[in-house]
């Protein structure tokens, strides 16, 4: 779709219209909302963002879900991976990002760290992020792995989205690779997914899957499954927001598309407001005072 066609969506969840994608609604999204999609059969967008601004554009643009994701680290924070992303970062963001929005759902990361110790460490952390910065839902990687910590938090009322397939926090033992590609490791896949849904997981993540596995998941699921890089089958679809929007430097996933180059918007903005002011352009007589 070009940006234009874009540029109106259609009433959401909220206005007494049915569709989850949308503009201008009266209440926040629910993880109930996220459930009545699957059941309709529609498709949803979900983006990634670190601050209040950024958030409140995607909030008016109709997207209904706001990952406050550990991509952080690389995005906004300047580390090489989300490893380093600590829970007081990610509570500092998570309350910018709720704070710029009236109606997505914002879903807080779990970072590396906070929750693999079991599931009281888990649940003291998703109730930092839910209590002091605002999000309505927690992600967490890891599917039989982290089930102990998706049982106890969703009985707490916490609602939890899981992150299977690639798992970025376990770079160190698993690399950047697509996942699922063997007989054994399609079953795990899907025996994971099945796992975080029966711990009560409300929407499963699928990095870097196959397509054709990633469709079965999305078949073999009650709940939605959220692709990213894991091909057209799945019920929603996740982008990296500096990647969507042509923010990053250097090689952008093969997953990606990018929609817009705001890194040559703003370099551009950049060098022309060097330029005046050496120039002496800027300020002119309109910006002054007397
Ligand atoms: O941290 C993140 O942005 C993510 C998405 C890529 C799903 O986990």
């Amino acid at each position: 779709m070009t940006l234009q066609a874009a540029q109106k969506p259609p009433a959401a969840a909220g206005d007494g219209n049915k569709s989850l994608y949308g503009g201008k609604g009266t209440r926040r999204i629910t993880v109930h909302d996220i459930a009545a999609a699957k059941t309709r059969g529609e498709k949803w967008p979900m983006l990634t963002a670190y601050d209040a601004m950024t958030a409140s554009v995607f909030d008016e643009a109709g997207i209904p879900v706001i990952l406050v994701g550990d991509s952080m680290g690389n995005c906004h924070l300047g580390y090489d991976t989300t490893v380093p992303v600590t829970m007081d970062e990610m509570t500092f963001l998570s309350a910018a990002v709720v704070r710029g929005t009236r109606r997505a759902l914002v879903v807080g990361d779990l970072p590396f760290g906070s929750y693999q110790e079991g599931p009281v460490q888990a649940l003291r952390n998703a109730t930092r992020l839910v209590k002091d910065a605002g999000v309505g839902a927690i992600k967490l990687e890891g599917g039989e792995r982290s089930l102990p910590q998706t049982e106890l938090l969703v009985q707490a009322g916490i609602p939890v989205m899981s992150h299977l397939g690639l798992t970025p926090q376990s770079v160190n033992t698993m690399g950047y690779r697509v996942q699922g590609r063997s007989d054994e490791a399609a079953h795990r896949l899907l025996r994971d997914a099945k796992a975080a849904q029966d711990a009560g997981a409300f929407a499963v993540v699928l990095e870097l899957v196959p397509a054709e596995l990633a469709a079965e998941v999305t078949r073999s699921l009650h709940i939605p499954t959220i692709g990213i890089g894991a091909g057209a089958g799945t019920d929603a679809q996740v982008l990296v927001w500096t990647d969507m929007a042509g923010l990053t430097g250097g090689k952008v996933p093969r997953f990606t598309k990018q929609y817009a180059n705001l890194r040559e918007t703003l370099g551009d903005a950049a060098r022309a407001f060097a330029e005046d002011v050496s120039g002496g352009a800027f300020p002119a007589e309109e910006h002054t005072f007397h």
